[in-house]
């Protein structure tokens, strides 16, 4: 089974000429069959995390450790982040212009399977997914994120998701501007490739309701820039009641 290692990982970024620490000693371990849930409040760095992880620029690892399977991840390119196994949905995702959704998922597939998937069975592959997930066909010759509704390119992410079959995915924020049957629907998608048993799952979000419809095995509470607490499913009901508080007392939560 692989794994995801996070070792005392400090990442600081550059801002108005001064280097701010964000994140501040991050420590956890992802396994392929596992969910796990990141909470916390907004900007106690949840999305750097991911950022980090993704290999994006602007964030500056400055100690600590991310293995995959014990290979190095920080010293990888983002291509060879994506064929170790390791899939990123960002909160924020960009556009592509001129590539369309079909290029895209195919030119990916080849490059994370190592051989481009055969044409025919790969048509089914992908038309299957994309009835599954209730998008239109029409979609797979639009433009990467070009024009796409919040509800959009979140389907669109768990069609990668569904797609590829990483070791570790990393979702952030997969719920946010989603209306109550969208998040079924993507949470729909997370549960198929959970199944499988193949994938780790590390769910970062802000809040809990997404957890109703994927129940994580394990629940970690971020706040300044680490990992406050850890337990099972129940420490979400725990923050649905008693909402982030406890957690940023005395504690900079911009
Ligand atoms: N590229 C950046 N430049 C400057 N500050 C950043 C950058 N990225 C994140 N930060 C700061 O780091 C903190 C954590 O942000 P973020 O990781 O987006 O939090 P979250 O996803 O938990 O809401 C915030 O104070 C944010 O302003
Ligand atoms: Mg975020």
């Amino acid at each position: 089974m692989a794994t995801l290692e996070i070792r005392d990982l400090h990442v600081s970024v550059e801002a108005d000429n001064a280097t701010k620490e964000i994140l501040k000693g991050v420590d956890l371990t992802v396994k392929q069959g596992e969910t796990h849930a990141i909470m916390g409040p907004n900007g106690s760095g949840k999305s750097t995390l991911a950022y980090s992880l993704a290999g994006h620029p602007k964030y500056t690892i400055t100690s600590g450790s991310v293995t995959l399977d014990g290979e190095d991840v920080l010293e990888m390119t983002v291509d060879e982040r994506a064929r170790a196994g390791l899939f990123l949905a960002m909160q924020y995702p960009v556009e592509i212009p001129g590539v369309s959704v079909s290029n895209f998922l195919r030119t990916s597939a080849t490059a994370v399977r190592g051989e481009a998937p055969k044409l025919r069975t790969w048509v089914k592959e992908v038309k299957e997914t994309m009835g599954r997930l209730q998008m239109d066909p029409a979609f797979a010759e639009r433009n990467v994120n070009e024009g796409f509704s919040g509800g959009e390119k979140k389907r669109h992410e768990i069609l990668q998701l569904e797609l590829l079959r990483p070791k570790v995915a990393i979702l952030d924020e997969t719920d946010s501007g989603l209306d109550v049957d969208a998040l079924r629907i993507v949470s729909e998608g997370v549960n198929r490739v959970r199944e499988t048993g193949e994938v780790g799952t590390l769910l970062i979000t802000h809040y809990t309701r997404i957890l109703r419809y994927i129940k994580p095995d394990f629940v970690h509470v971020f706040a300044n820039g680490r990992i406050a607490e850890s337990g099972g499913a129940e420490l979400a009901d725990k923050l649905e009641n008693e909402g982030y508080e406890a957690y940023v007392k005395g504690g900079a939560s911009a």
